[in-house]
């Protein structure tokens, strides 16, 4: 994880006021699980019409401070396995955080819950859709049990909140590990 500073000071004359801030630049990974690559085009009554490619956009615009805070990466894949071997990757990596849409996984996949729990790599759980305005089956989350929160139902706005959302998890975390 990188460090960055920024500090306004004055001429060191007694009084001076100085401000020092440090802060993190994070390593992100928003993951996609099955049948979201075509967001922005799949059942847009459902799930919107905002486009995944759109979200450093939204983001950035959104919360000008962010884009020299962040680096984002994306991933989306449509099986299980896939999804967990990269994963594995992020915590290998050393990864700071993550934005997770486990898609249907997130009601059915023990697998992919195992795999969030031993990483504990903190993460954003988002869906595009309010869940539990839908059907039953997917008012049940396995995995959200290992998220720091959840976001749900603003379509690809979910996304970016998300984002907001984990980076001042990130940094609270990080004031207090210094603080110690
Ligand atoms: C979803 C909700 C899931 O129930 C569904 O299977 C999806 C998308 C959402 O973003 O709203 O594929 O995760």
């Amino acid at each position: 994880m990188g460090k960055a500073e920024s500090q306004r000071a004055g001429n060191g004359s007694i009084g001076d006021e100085i401000t020092m801030n440090t802060f993190s630049v994070y390593q992100i990974i928003v993951v996609n699980g099955p049948n979201l690559r075509f967001v922005g085009q799949r059942d847009t009554k459902v799930y919107g019409d905002g486009k995944i490619v759109d979200i450093p956009d939204i983001l950035y615009k959104n919360n000008k401070n962010l884009s020299s805070r962040i680096n984002l990466d994306f991933f989306q894949a449509n099986g299980e396995g896939e999804i967990i071997d990269r994963l594995e990757k992020a915590w290998q990596s050393g990864i700071s955080g993550m934005v997770i849409n486990p898609g249907a996984y997130t009601h059915t996949s023990l697998a992919l819950a195992d795999c969030l729990g031993w990483i504990a790599v903190p993460f954003v759980e988002v869906h595009l859709s309010n869940v539990w305005s839908r059907n039953k089956i997917r008012h049940q989350s396995l995995t959200a049990v290992h998220s720091i929160g959840i976001i749900a139902g603003f379509g690809i706005m979910s996304y970016v909140y998300g984002l907001q959302a984990l980076v001042d998890f990130l940094d609270k975390s990080s004031n207090t590990r210094e603080d110690k």
